[in-house]
């Protein structure tokens, strides 16, 4: 029972059950009218510098003075019209001045020798600006700095020297569990292009509905888009998760014409950011073996998450399906997800059996090794190269295969050693379906707590050598949509989020300066909600559980605790000293402090005080959290011993189990007439829902 409940855990969202280790509004506008445009120079700017660029540039240094832009100057366009966005800012303003006569101008200039295709160097002044790039993309990032230096008297006058720190700097939108349009797709790629993020990442496959148009395969948009909840919360709880035919009344969902995903490869190419689509396979495919039940182990509709890794007819989809995804997605890297197969159904299926049998492997494992190994040979046979999640690491994969680590950090080190780089976005530092807030204050997330400043503190390079370091490809940040529903929901969870990203991405981790970075991230905050994104309120965060903050003094600090039952091998939380080390649990259940305990259904730990000593009060904090099955006990029991063979019990407090939406944390205790006892044991009992519970610190006075 324990054991299946943390496969259903596990497959819902494991990253939480994971310990750590350790302007200016932008002109980022396309084809606006010039009444709009100049309606922004109107907006109460605040004086600008190097100070407020976001992400830092690697140099700028700040002169006096602006490049008017109210005034006539021409457009020396070489590039073309490589600096799109840019030059759709200043060509309005620039098609009114009689620009033949003026000695003012903006100049695009080419310079081979610049270090990256990003790479760029801007220089302005009074009368001109001179924008220095290899090509296409450095004029993008050398438009948005511009963007970013906009101010009501013109463009500051400056010289940047610029190039990014990592060349992948990524956003991943679950488009699966909720359907986003594709406006709200196109909204956020001009503000990300912004922030020069460069990657958008399409989750466009997964249980929750199939999101791309196949022509081959019909169901997967006429059956497989579509489901019977609109929240992905009560269609996931609901006991039956039905598909609905598209059009019949109670579908859910959407998908995207290959045409609509040209245009938008387009669009977002012009931005400087390529799509990267993710097909999943082999599992997290419910959707697929609905629709086409044959190409799973039983040939049932709505009974398993995998492919058949044994049947031919599973290759022969998957490539005709990534063929087409490679006619629609020029990006070099295409995603085949590899994550959390449960390959329950593979043991007992006669083709996979065959198969094993074939290839020689001994266990099921090496079945999802043999198909994600196959799949990376086909790309790599298009001249596209795989990339997967930290699931797909293996020896001898396809040479070019790229691991987006979502797991622990150390999945980096291990991909590097089998021959891979790696995009990393570790769920502790990078899943952006966590609460950004204290969750009492916040709307419905996922669970756990990753604000601001703790994506700002992620380090890719943690734990690497200068060589592993060289295969580090970049840093991305995953929105996860489970608990997303709307798009102001999944703006709310990207901004300002994403900018901690984009920063480390551009600028690297050399010097980190976090009060910097928010002004200048609580600057950003205000533009993007003029420009009518529905970022987090920054200003008005309230931050971690304020008891968490400072350490409690009480009797049981540095105490020995025996463990009755064990805690969850992933919920440690640093070992047998977490409950007495006087630190208590914040508002994420994996910030290292807080212990799980699922075995046996209820937490038993007598604390040592190692000597007889007046006890008048026990308490502990427990933390529940719906998403990951965390709630709060339904018995909180003391008892106390001298010698800790005989124990009396001094307190039973049974509770009312309830499924509260937002997460929280409540201390139970004991209070009561001071009695004499070396030995106090603690107990409680999970919630009439079973789950887990989690605790921390257990205060004894
Ligand atoms: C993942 O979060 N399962 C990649
Ligand atoms: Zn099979």
């Amino acid at each position: 029972m324990d054991g299946q409940h943390s496969v259903a855990l596990s497959r819902l969202k494991p990253h939480l059950l994971l310990i750590p280790k350790g302007s200016n509004i932008s002109f980022v506008f396309m084809k606006r009218p010039l009444s709009y445009i100049l309606a922004l120079f109107t907006l109460p700017f605040a004086p600008l510098g190097a100070q407020t660029l976001l992400p830092k540039p690697q140099q700028a240094v700040m002169q006096k003075g602006s490049f008017r832009i109210d005034k006539p100057f021409r457009i020396d366009n070489a590039a073309g019209n490589a600096a799109l966005n840019f030059y759709d800012v200043l060509q309005p303003t620039a098609a009114r001045m009689p620009h033949a006569s003026t000695h003012r101008y903006v100049r695009y200039q080419f310079d081979k020798s610049l270090p990256s295709a990003e790479a760029y160097r801007l220089q302005v002044s009074a009368d001109s600006i001179l924008i220095t790039a290899k090509g296409h993309e450095g004029f993008m990032r050398a438009a948005q700095t511009l963007n970013q230096l906009v101010t009501r008297r013109g463009i500051t006058c400056c010289t940047v020297t610029d190039s990014p720190a990592f060349a992948w700097r990524g956003v991943m939108i679950d488009v699966s569990r909720h359907f986003f349009s594709i406006d709200f797709l196109k909204k956020q790629i001009d503000a990300l292009a912004r922030y020069k993020i460069n990657r958008l990442h399409l989750h466009l496959t997964d249980a929750a509905g199939w999101r791309m148009e196949i022509k081959r395969y019909p169901l997967l948009t006429s059956l497989a888009a579509w489901r019977t909840d609109s929240l992905w919360k009560t269609w996931w709880n609901n006991g039956q998760r039905h598909y609905a035919a598209e059009g019949t009344p109670r579908a859910y969902g959407g998908y995207y014409t290959q045409d609509e995903l040209r245009a938008l490869n387009d669009y977002a190419q012009q931005r400087g950011i390529t799509l990267v689509p993710e097909i999943e396979m082999p599992a997290h495919s419910e959707e697929v073996l609905t629709a086409y039940p044959e190409l799973s182990c039983t040939h049932e509709p709505y009974k398993q998450a995998d492919f058949c890794p044994g049947n031919e007819a599973t290759y022969t989809f998957l490539e005709n399906v990534l063929t087409e995804v490679m006619e629609v997605f020029p990006s070099t890297y295409i995603h085949v997800g590899g994550d959390e197969a449960g390959k329950a159904s593979w043991p007992k299926c006669p083709r996979c059996q065959a198969l094993m049998q074939k290839l020689g492997i001994d266990h099921v494992d090496g079945l999802q090794t043999y198909l994600i190994n196959r799949m990376g040979k086909f790309l790599q046979s298009h001249g596209r190269q795989m990339l997967g999640w930290d699931e797909i690491i293996a020896d001898s994969l396809p040479q070019g295969t790229a691991v987006m680590v979502w797991r622990g950090t150390d999945k980096a080190g291990e991909a590097i050693r089998k021959g891979c780089d790696v995009v990393l976005s570790p769920g502790a530092y990078c899943y952006l379906d966590s609460y950004q807030d204290a969750p009492p204050t916040q709307p419905e997330a996922i669970g756990g707590y990753l604000p601001l400043q703790k994506v700002y503190a992620y380090d890719p390079l943690q734990n690497l050598t200068p060589d592993e370091c060289k295969r580090v490809k970049g840093v991305q940040g995953n929105l996860w949509t489970e608990y997303v529903p709307t798009p102001e929901q999944a703006e709310y969870m990207l901004y300002p989020r994403v900018l901690a990203l984009a920063e480390i991405g551009w600028n690297g981790t050399g010097q980190k300066d976090y009060a910097d970075f928010r002004q200048r991230a609580e600057r950003e905050v205000d533009v993007l909600q003029r420009k009518g994104i529905h970022a987090f309120d920054l200003k008005n965060e309230r931050g971690e559980r304020p008891e968490a903050l400072q350490p409690v003094k009480h009797k049981a600090v540095g105490a020995k605790v025996q463990y009755n039952l064990p805690a969850h091998p992933y919920y440690l939380a640093g070992g047998d000293g977490a409950l007495t080390d006087g630190l208590r649990g914040g508002w994420a259940n994996n910030d290292g402090r807080w212990q799980g305990f699922i075995k046996g259904k209820r937490f038993d730990v007598v604390v040592d005080l190692g000597s007889v000593q007046s006890v008048s009060r026990v308490a502990c904090d427990f933390m529940q959290s719906y998403g990951p099955e965390i709630f709060f006990p339904s018995a909180f029991i003391v008892s106390v011993s001298a010698d800790g063979q005989q124990f009396t019990e001094v307190a039973r407090t049974s509770y009312e189990s309830a499924k509260t939406v937002l997460p929280d944390v409540r201390t139970c205790s004991w209070k009561g007439t001071a009695t004499e006892a070396r030995y106090v044991r603690v107990q409680a009992e999970s919630s009439a829902f079973g789950g887990w519970v989690f605790t921390d610190e257990v205060v004894i006075e």
